[in-house]
């Protein structure tokens, strides 16, 4: 009987067709300016079918990679998605080489993940000895970083539940759906999610006072405050350092979702000054898929308290014992840290952009961003007919087209002008709603951005408010 592995029978041609498809993938990156979003031809999405067959180069060539997200293009502000870096090209090879499965064990890999940690931990200023793990992006770190909190608050809950205890969380309103969904999926229910009004753009400590003190006094456990590090729609900041000083008056979990906004914290000033106190939160939720521009995906979960990080996780059954020597050695296993045991390595990409570019680069285009968002928001103002939604406080703008037509005019106008300029490949913004009026919205964590590429698409916006 034959035996099958999958190795290729000859390598030789491997080398050649994998050779093929990473000079297809460069030239992707070095004209990514020249490769707008595109939608896909039904004709191209019928080839998707699995068993179609051909030549696997060609078909990445001419099917797959012309057909990507737009976000890696230098007009791309839609949403809030990074751009891609040339280093996770070749992160992306030996990271598939190395093939690590990083739930633990004693290998390369788990000791960069700790060394990508804790350069991690350093620039949001938390402690030594603070813990953290890579996830697929903010909202899964927001599970981790809430079930460590939900157990320091309850700690019977892992075995039993929170047995009718009724727990409440505090957010400003804006607060982004990853801090909802987490407290539903943790049992807590989102009802129990108390949304504070904002004052100037930051949470109202007074009104968070009384709502807890009124919570107290009906029976639940107030156990959780989480701060914005930029928000979703405009892009504002907490006061960091007020909500420490609550929470710790309030008994609180101070957890801060810096999804984007915690980069801040290696910008120049101003920038930088939006996340002071950062360093003071219980948890840090961010994203390296955003704002440092690495592939997708890869966020992480910081924690202050490494045993209560643990303490919300570890397991080790008889099958995950550790050993003092050989391959299942090693402290900690990032099994311990969080939802997934068998893991991919997310940290080989960050290691390789960091070694490759230097931390400098990545503070230098984070503050490009905010002067791209603010060089925005003055051509907005100076226009005689576009307003401005919002002030721009960090990378993101929001703005109407036209001014000075009835709301509901100016809401159809924006998502008119945000889809055609999608689909004829001049820019990517989205939309938001700022009360009851739609508004294109930039929010810029694009390395590929450069000024004439905010006039451009200003005056590509002007152009089809003009015809509208
Ligand atoms: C402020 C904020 N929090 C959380 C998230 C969710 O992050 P992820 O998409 O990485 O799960 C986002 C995504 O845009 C965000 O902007």
């Amino acid at each position: 009987m034959a035996e099958h592995g999958l190795d290729p029978e000859d390598w030789t041609a491997f080398r050649a067709e994998a050779r093929r498809v990473l000079d297809a993938c460069i030239d992707q990156m070095e004209h990514a300016a020249d490769r707008p979003w595109q939608p896909v031809p039904q004709a191209v999405a019928d080839r998707y079918a699995i068993g179609t067959g051909g030549d696997i180069a060609s078909r990445l060539e001419q099917e797959v990679l012309p057909y990507h997200g737009g976000n890696i293009h230098p007009r791309f502000w839609g949403w809030v998605q990074g751009t891609g870096l040339g280093s996770d090209l070749i992160a992306g090879m030996a990271t598939a080489a190395l093939n690590a499965n990083l739930g633990g064990r004693d290998h390369g890999a788990v000791y960069m993940e700790r060394a990508v940690v804790d350069w991690t931990r350093a620039r949001m200023g938390l402690p030594e000895g603070a813990s953290g793990v890579l996830t697929a992006g903010t909202s899964q770190a927001t599970v981790i970083a809430f079930q460590a909190a939900r157990i320091r608050a309850l700690p019977f809950a892992r075995q039993t539940g929170q047995a009718g205890q009724r727990l409440t969380a505090y957010a400003g309103q804006g607060v982004h759906n990853a801090t909802r969904k987490a407290l539903e999926l943790l049992g807590v229910g989102a009802e129990n999610l108390r949304l504070i009004p904002l004052q100037d753009g930051q949470m109202d400590g007074a009104a968070l006072a009384r709502m807890v003190s009124e919570d107290r006094a009906a029976g639940a456990l107030p156990f959780l405050l989480v701060g914005t590090a930029g928000s979703v729609d405009l892009g504002l900041f907490d006061d960091l350092n007020a909500l420490a000083d609550l929470a710790a008056r309030e008994n609180l979990w101070l957890h801060v979702d810096g999804a984007f906004g915690a980069w801040t914290r290696i910008a120049e000033a101003p920038w930088r000054d939006l996340t002071d106190g950062i360093g003071r939160a219980d948890s840090i939720a961010l994203d390296f898929h955003k704002w440092m521009y690495v592939g997708y995906d890869c966020g992480m979960a910081l924690l202050r308290d490494e045993a209560a990080h643990r303490a919300a996780f570890a397991a080790r059954p008889a099958y995950l014992q550790g050993a003092d020597r050989g391959l299942a050695g090693g402290d900690p296993w990032f099994c311990d840290y969080g939802i997934d045991l068998s893991r991919g390595n997310r940290a080989l990409k960050i290691w390789t952009a960091l070694e490759m570019y230097g931390e400098a680069a990545f503070a230098a285009a984070i503050s490009d961003n905010c002067r791209m968002a603010a060089l925005m928001g003055d051509l907005v103002t100076r226009h005689p007919q576009m307003a401005l939604g919002a002030p721009v406080v960090s990378n993101v703008c929001v703005f109407s087209a036209r001014g000075d037509l009835p709301r509901e005019a100016q809401s159809r106008l924006n998502s008119d002008i945000a889809q055609t300029l999608q689909e004829n490949g001049e820019a990517v913004f989205s939309t938001t709603l700022v009360g009851d009026l739609t508004l294109l919205r930039a929010a810029i964590t694009n390395h590929r951005t450069r000024s004439e590429d905010i006039h451009a698409a200003l005056a590509a916006v002007a152009r089809l408010a003009g015809e509208g």
